[in-house]
C-alpha cells in the first residue's frame, strides 16, 4: 500500500505543471547597492578608544556586518574584534523574504500577508504553499500542491515496525524525532539538496508524511492499530482521521473541529529565526538531508521553553483549580513566586496576534466539543492580569499558547500531544527557511565563535603525580 503512492511520485497530477521552483533567491545587497551607487551610503562610525582610531561600517538595512569589526584591532596580527551575544538575542543570522515580526505593534505576516486574513480565509496547505514559493497559489497551482501533499502521505511499512519498537509510553515527541530522522534512511535521493526537483520531492513527502507520523506515535501510545491516510480528506481532516477513526468506514470529522485545526496549523507555521528554525538552518547548513535537519529542528520543539508552554498552561490552570483561588496566584506571581504561564513574548510586546485568533477558535471548538472547565480560570487570570499594573508595566499579553492548549485538550489530546501539532504545521516553515538558506549565496556552514576564558597550554601530568 505504502508503495502505490510512492510509486505514482512522477506521474502528472491534475491541472498544469504551473509550480515555481526552486524559489527567488533571497535578495541581500538592495538597499547598499542603490545607495553607495548614490553616494548616499549609511554608516556608522567607531572610535576605537585603545588605539584612538576611527573606523566608518556600513549600515545596511539597519545592521552592520559583524565581520566588519574585524578590521578593529590593536595589534596587526590580532584576530579582531568580534562582537558577543550569547543566545543570538541581537544577531541576525540571515535575510529572509518569509515571515515578518512587529513585536511593538502585534503585527505577523507570512510573505506580507496578515495573520489575520490567512486565518480566516486561506487553508493550511494554501499557506504552506504561500510560505514555500512566495505567493499565493493559483487554483490550478493549489490543485497540483495539494495533489502531490495528498499522495505523500503514506509511510513505508517498515516505519510502522520501527515506531512498533517504541516502548507504550513512548513520548510521541521522541518517536516523531525519531522517524523524521529515519525517514533519511528510506530516500537516500534527499541527499541530492542541489537538485531542486529532489528537494521539491522531499518537501512533499516532508509536509505529506509529518501528521501520518505524527498519529501513528499517538495510536502506538494507546495500543491501537494505525489507521491509513485517507486522501478524499482534508489535510488536517485526515490527521484527525488517522488519530481518532475506530469502527466506522469512513470518517467524517466535525467541519468546526477539522476548520479549528486548520487555523491553528496556520498560525504555527512559521515564526522567523525561532529556536527550532534555527535549527533547522544551523544543522541543514551542513549540507545534510533535509530529514535530519527537520528531526533536529524537531528535537529543538522538544524543548519546555520552545513548544511545550502550553502544556505548562494546562498544569498551571488545573494548579490553580478554581475561579475563587485566582486572586491568590496572581498574588504569587506578583511575588515573584510563580510565573502566568501563557503570558509574555520575548518579541510581542503589545499583544501576541495569535492568541486573539485562538481565543475565538476556542470558543467555537467549545461550542462543539462543551466548555473546557478551565477556561473560566484562564478568563479570569486574563481579566486580572491584563487590568494589573504588575503586566501592564512589563508588556505581559496572552501569547498562543495560553489558549490553544485549551482547545487541544477539549479535542482529547494528551499533553504529550501538543509539541506534536506544533511541529506539523511547522514543518512548512521550517523547509521553507531551510530552502532559503540553501539558495542564499552568502551562507555557509554556520559556526560561530568563543570567547576563551579557560586555562591555556599547560604541561601534561602523568596521574600518579596528580593531586
Ligand atoms: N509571568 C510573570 N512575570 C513575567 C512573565 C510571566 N509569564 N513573563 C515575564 N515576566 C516578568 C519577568 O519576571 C520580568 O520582570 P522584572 O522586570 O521584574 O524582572 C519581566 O516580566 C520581563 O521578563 P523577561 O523574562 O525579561 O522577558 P523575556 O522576553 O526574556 O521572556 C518569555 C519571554 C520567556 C516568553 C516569558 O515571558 C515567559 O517565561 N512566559 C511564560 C512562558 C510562556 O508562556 N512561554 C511561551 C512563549 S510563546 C512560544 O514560545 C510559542
Amino acid at each position: 500500500m505504502a508503495g502505490q503512492h510512492e510509486m505514482r511520485d512522477g506521474a502528472c497530477p491534475p491541472g498544469a505543471c504551473s509550480e515555481r521552483w526552486p524559489m527567488d533567491p533571497v535578495k541581500t545587497d538592495r538597499e547598499s547597492s542603490e545607495k553607495i551607487a548614490a553616494g548616499k551610503r549609511d554608516s556608522l562610525t567607531v572610535t576605537d578608544n585603545r588605539t584612538g582610531k576611527s573606523y566608518e561600517l556600513p549600515i545596511e538595512d539597519g545592521a552592520i556586518r559583524a565581520a566588519d569589526l574585524r578590521q578593529i584591532k590593536v595589534e596587526e596580527d590580532e584576530f579582531g574584534m568580534m562582537s558577543y551575544d550569547p543566545a543570538f538575542t541581537n544577531t541576525a543570522s540571515c535575510y529572509s523574504r518569509v515571515t515578518y515580526i512587529d513585536g511593538d505593534k502585534g503585527i505577523l505576516e507570512y510573505r506580507g500577508y496578515p495573520i489575520e486574513a490567512l486565518a480566516e480565509r486561506s487553508t493550511f496547505l494554501e499557506t504552506a504553499y504561500l510560505i514555500l514559493y512566495g505567493e499565493l497559489p493559483t487554483k490550478p497551482q493549489l490543485e497540483e500542491w495539494t495533489w502531490h501533499i495528498t499522495h505523500h502521505t503514506f509511510i513505508h511499512e517498515s516505519i510502522k515496525k520501527f515506531l512498533d519498537g517504541f516502548h507504550y509510553d513512548a513520548h510521541p515527541m521522541g518517536m516523531l524525532v525519531s522517524s523524521v530522522a529515519a525517514l533519511s534512511t528510506f530516500y537516500p535521493d534527499a541527499k541530492d539538496i542541489f537538485n531542486p526537483d529532489s528537494r521539491r520531492k522531499q518537501t512533499y513527502r516532508l509536509i505529506g508524511k509529518m501528521p501520518t507520523l505524527a498519529a501513528f506515535a499517538y495510536r502506538h501510545s494507546l495500543g491501537l492499530p494505525y489507521v491509513y491516510p485517507d486522501n478524499e480528506l482534508s489535510y488536517s481532516a485526515n490527521f484527525l482521521n488517522m488519530l481518532f477513526k475506530t469502527t466506522e468506514l469512513k470518517f467524517k470529522p466535525n467541519a468546526t473541529l477539522e476548520k479549528a485545526l486548520d487555523v491553528l496549523f496556520i498560525l504555527h507555521a512559521d515564526h522567523e529565526q525561532n529556536c527550532s528554525t534555527s535549527a533547522m538552518r544551523g544543522v541543514g547548513s551542513s549540507h545534510v538531508d533535509p530529514y535530519s535537519a527537520t528531526a533536529a529542528a524537531t528535537a529543538a520543539l522538544y524543548g519546555p521553553l520552545h513548544g511545550g508552554a502550553n502544556e505548562a498552561v494546562l498544569r498551571m490552570l488545573l494548579d490553580i483549580g478554581s475561579v475563587k483561588n485566582v486572586p491568590e496566584y496572581i498574588k504569587r506571581v506578583k511575588g515573584g513566586e510563580k510565573k502566568l504561564m501563557g503570558f509574555g513574548h520575548r518579541v510581542y510586546k503589545n499583544f501576541d496576534p495569535r492568541a486573539k485568533i485562538i481565543k475565538q477558535v476556542a470558543y467555537e471548538v467549545f461550542d462543539v466539543l462543551g466548555r473546557n472547565p478551565l477556561l473560566d480560570i484562564a478568563l479570569e487570570c486574563e481579566r486580572i492580569a491584563l487590568e494589573d499594573d504588575y503586566f501592564v508595566k512589563r508588556k505581559l499579553y496572552p501569547n498562543v499558547d495560553f489558549y490553544s492548549g485549551l482547545i487541544y485538550q477539549a479535542m482529547s489530546f494528551p499533553m504529550t500531544m501538543f509539541p506534536v501539532l506544533f511541529a506539523i504545521p511547522r514543518t512548512a516553515g521550517w523547509v521553507a527557511q531551510w530552502e532559503e538558506m540553501l539558495q542564499d549565496p552568502e551562507q555557509k556552514i554556520a559556526r560561530p565563535r568563543q570567547l576563551y576564558v579557560g586555562d591555556r597550554r599547560r604541561d601534561y601530568v602523568p596521574i600518579d603525580e596528580r593531586q
